[in-house]
């Protein structure tokens, strides 16, 4: 409309006021003519609280309005830094990447989209990429909008192609919020308001093999009794109908809990025994985050169907699944086992494109494993001055700091934690505290600038010491 009436680029938004009610009405002309004055902070919040649905919205009211590598601004003009890029943001390879931003414009300009029953040259071009980039033997990809939506294909795929219909996930799983990941998720928070509770029949969970905090033993050494859950509940708890386990290596929303070595081996181990799929999460841990391409490379993984999301969009919407052919047979693929308007779109597969190139010629994967010792070489000092630093847990820069009360307790600093996060974002540094409200999260984007990543280091050792100074 700017363009056509000749227009002055036009200030970022309008609101005007109409019988009392607000309206966003920024590319209607007669609007900026009307009142022609860019909102204010407070006036977008007010609109956003008529308009606009949230989930887990923050005490916090931001507007963002811009974003480049590692920094955001909103519409005021403050800037933040981004340290969680690799937890609920996607932007691992930096905020508005030029690459991403090229290739996605030409292809939504040349094909944006096409018709459910046929192909188009960049998701050709980007499932064969997968087949490269995945672990031995994965090579057929199904790309989708979102990591959920990725992995309940997964799924899918894994009951139809095995005919069997039960499901094992892991204690503090997160896979996704759909009605049936809701119940393939190990969180009980996420889960519990729903009324009635709710779980797909066949799905449940079993203990985790956590390294710091284990479920079955009182000391550490427990993924054996861990793995023990997993085949009783296997052998003697299900219908002997068990079409897959579906892990996340390392759980990111449960409160970044790393296994011990020798759990993940365990669960592929059981798995392969019995003729069970196994499906490895990595919409968190894929493409480079934990210092190798894959966290299954971290452990020896072979997954049958490996899921992927966040990251590899760069900020479009994404997710995909890459499995082993001989899941897909041809009676599968012209029938609606799984049928999305937005399932193998060229404009998901032009941003994967431009994110892997990005990841492979950048060589972000080692520059995780450096930055990530660096890090965590600096919250190791940290933790020589405050106690409130339990355990400091990787892999590369894919960093969870775990906050307690007291290091022999491991009791979860949650309370102390909890005006943790409004202190960060006043000094301008975006993380997150998952597990019960106490790991603090460090995963800025793989393409940070030294300067910015310091910068962050220093705002967390506030935020720690925030937290200390509360426990005392
Ligand atoms: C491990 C894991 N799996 C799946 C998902 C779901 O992805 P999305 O939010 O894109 O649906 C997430 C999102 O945080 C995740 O962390």
């Amino acid at each position: 409309v700017q363009a056509a009436l000749k227009f002055t680029p036009a200030p970022r938004n309008y609101l005007t006021s109409c019988e009392g009610r607000l309206s966003l009405c920024g590319t209607i002309n007669h609007c900026l003519y009307f009142k022609g004055k860019a909102l204010e902070q407070h006036e977008l919040v007010s609109g956003a609280d008529e308009y606009v649905i949230h989930a887990l919205r923050g005490k916090r009211r931001i507007v963002f309005e811009r974003a480049s590598g590692s920094r955001l601004w909103d519409v005021e003009g403050r800037e933040y830094f981004d340290a969680i890029s690799g937890t609920n943001g996607p932007a691992m390879v930096g905020h508005a990447h030029p690459l991403v931003t090229e290739r996605v414009s030409a292809q939504l300009a040349k094909l944006p989209s096409t018709f459910l029953a046929h192909d188009s040259v960049p998701v050709v071009e980007f499932a064969a990429r997968m087949s490269e980039l995945t672990p031995s033997g994965l090579s057929k990809t199904f790309l989708c909008p979102g990591g959920g939506e990725a992995v309940e294909a997964a799924v899918k795929l894994a009951i139809r192609a095995t005919g069997r219909t039960e499901v094992i996930s892991l204690h503090g799983a997160y896979h996704g919020m759909s009605l049936a990941l809701m119940g393939l998720g190990g969180i009980p928070s996420l889960r519990e308001w729903f009324p009635g509770g709710i779980r797909w029949p066949g799905f449940q969970q079993v203990p985790n093999g956590d390294a710091y905090r284990p479920q079955l033993t009182v000391k550490e050494g427990g993924w054996e009794t861990a793995a023990r859950a997993l085949e009783a509940t296997i052998d003697r708890g299900s219908y002997n109908r068990i079409a897959a386990v579906l892990i996340e290596l390392v759980q990111g929303p449960g409160g970044h809990v790393v296994y011990e070595d020798g759990f993940p081996q365990a669960v592929q181990r059981i798995c392969r025994e019995r003729g069970i799929l196994l499906i490895v999460d990595e919409v968190q841990t894929g493409l480079g985050r934990c210092g190798t391409r894959w966290a299954c490379d971290l452990y020896g993984i072979e997954p049958d169907i490996i899921v992927v999301g966040k990251a590899f969009g760069g900020g479009f919407p994404f997710g995909a699944f890459t499995a082993k052919a001989d899941l897909v047979d041809e009676e599968l693929e012209a029938s609606p086992w799984h049928v999305l308007t937005f399932m193998n779109q060229p404009l998901q597969a032009a941003a994967g494109l431009a994110v892997t190139e990005i990841v492979e010629s950048q060589q972000l994967a080692a520059r995780a494993q450096i930055l990530g010792d660096r890090a965590r070489a600096r919250f190791e000092q940290m933790a020589e001055k405050y106690g409130a630093i339990g355990d400091i847990r990787g892999p590369g820069l894919f960093i969870g700091v775990d906050l307690v009360t007291d290091r022999t307790s491991r009791l979860p600093a949650t309370d102390a934690c909890s005006g943790a996060l409004e202190y960060a974002l006043d000094m301008g540094l975006m993380t997150w505290f998952g597990g019960v409200g106490n790991v603090l999260k460090f995963k800025p984007p793989l393409t940070v600038p030294d300067e910015d990543f310091e910068h962050m280091l220093d705002m967390c050792e506030r935020v720690v010491a925030y937290v200390d100074g509360k426990i005392r």
